[in-house]
């Protein structure tokens, strides 16, 4: 049955926020010249994560909301470890998960800087789209985790007192992660985020919102056609083996993905997440994943002063926001037409972003970003310590409020499926040396 807790908003008291109660309690030894770029340092042993947060005093409840106000996260970057590789998977053309890279494509540099690309192409004959009324939450990262348990316990099992301890804090999509980096800047779309805590990892799975939903369900004919155009332009640019070319007569399957799963640190808060990658360099002695991935994105172009203004204030956030939290260093943008031609192709390199917006009026910060968001997963960590995977407390957000919580016990919101619970808590032989079967 489900438990509503607390779930108002609280606009009137705007600094009821957890912040200010853990303002001085992170390390944050990147200054904002660090911007852009990666901390390999590591914490000392004494600054570890509390299970109740970095400073709650077991017995003071958490606080009930934590507030989005831009200037309580203007300070120093925080610790953001380099992220590293830890596995990838692939989706098939029908959404089968396979723990091997047979989806990545390689990037083919386009021959003519206007490339006059026709996005529209093979929208109506040759298009598979996924069926985005299925939410797939986070099975495809709980598969991964199954199949690849042993190379994450490897490293964690002697300090790991449950026995299905991961040895992160936080497992999640890079996407859900992307949405806490550009709230402090979002005016228009709320967010639902599901969390369970299970063997002391808070898993994070977003819910789809009323208003979401509706606007999925009443998207124009247009709408539909332009979500089409930025996946038909990796296929221009997309070739299946370093050796061949791409193939822009074949089929658009948005079935199909490649995903990364990186793991990093944010301040105190041990990370693992996976996130889709458009493609790789090509290049044989280009470096390791994730620094050779490339993220292919398409933008209408820029024609007037105030157009480069939004590109820089609301579009390139986002693009920065996607590619930074897995260390994905370069995207490659095709500027189009209304009609869906591309009519320049642009390369830009994440860590030289902030350069590039910084004289921008009125403009995001990355450091607000990610202090917002780790300001977040230590609410969430004070907030959500009951440890049992039927249990979901449900983070609620809504532009220009804080955000609030309720709790909901063996509720439609629970998401942890049984397969991987009970793999998870079976006995520790097998957890491990059991190897479950790929499905
Ligand atoms: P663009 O990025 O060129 O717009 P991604 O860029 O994250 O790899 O996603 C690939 C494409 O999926 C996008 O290309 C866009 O066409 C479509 N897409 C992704 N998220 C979307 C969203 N929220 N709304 C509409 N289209 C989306
Ligand atoms: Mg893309």
């Amino acid at each position: 049955m489900d438990q509503r807790h607390q779930s108002h908003h609280r606009p009137q008291h705007p600094n009821s926020n957890h912040h200010d109660n853990h303002q001085s309690t992170f390390k944050r030894d990147m200054d904002d010249s660090g911007r852009g770029h990666f901390q390999h340092k590591r914490f000392r042993p004494g600054q570890n994560h509390h299970p109740a947060g970095p400073s709650t005093p077991p017995s003071s409840p958490p606080t009930q909301s934590l507030s989005i106000q831009r200037q309580l996260y203007e300070r120093d970057f925080p610790l953001y470890k380099q992220p590293v590789e830890v596995g990838h998977f692939s989706l098939d053309s029908e959404r089968r998960f396979f723990n091997d890279a047979r989806q990545l494509r390689y990037y083919v540099e386009p021959e003519k800087s206007c490339p006059n690309f026709d996005l529209r192409d093979g929208y109506r004959g040759r298009f598979v789209k996924r069926d985005d009324r299925v939410k797939e939450k986070l099975d495809h990262i709980l598969r991964w985790i199954l199949a690849n348990r042993s190379k994450l316990q490897s490293k964690d099992t002697a300090a790991s007192s449950s026995p299905c301890a991961l040895g992160v804090d936080i497992v999640t999509w890079r996407g859900h992660l992307t949405k806490l980096l550009t709230t402090p800047y979002e005016t228009r779309e709320g967010w639902l985020l599901a969390v369970t805590r299970m063997g002391g990892t808070l898993y994070i799975s977003e819910v789809e919102t009323e208003a979401a939903r509706r606007d999925r369900e009443n998207r124009t004919e247009r709408h539909e056609e332009m979500m089409y155009w930025g996946y038909k332009f990796e296929q221009y640019t997309c070739a299946d083996d370093a050796q061949s070319l791409p193939d822009p007569g074949g089929v658009v399957n948005t079935n199909e993905a490649f995903c990364t799963v990186v793991q990093t640190r944010l301040a105190e808060h041990r990370l693992l997440f996976s996130g889709e990658v458009d493609c790789r360099d090509k290049d044989p002695k280009a470096p390791s994943p994730p620094a050779n991935y490339i993220e292919m994105k398409t933008s209408l172009e820029i024609s007037t002063p105030k157009q480069r203004s939004n590109f820089h204030r609301f579009k390139l956030l986002k693009w920065w926001a996607q590619s930074f939290l897995p260390g994905v260093p370069r995207i490659v943008a095709g500027f189009r037409d209304h009609d869906g031609v591309v009519v320049s192709v642009e390369t830009y390199h994440i860590s030289k972003i902030s350069q590039l917006i910084k004289n921008e009026t009125n403009c995001w910060k990355p450091t607000v970003c990610m202090n917002f968001c780790c300001e977040f997963l230590s609410f969430v960590k004070s907030v959500v310590t009951e440890d049992d995977p039927r249990v979901v407390h449900l983070f609620s957000w809504d532009p220009h409020r804080d955000v609030t919580y309720s709790i909901h016990r063996d509720s439609q919101y629970s998401f942890l499926p049984d397969w991987y619970v009970r793999e998870m808590t079976s006995s520790t032989s097998r957890e491990t040396h059991h190897h479950p079967p790929q499905t």
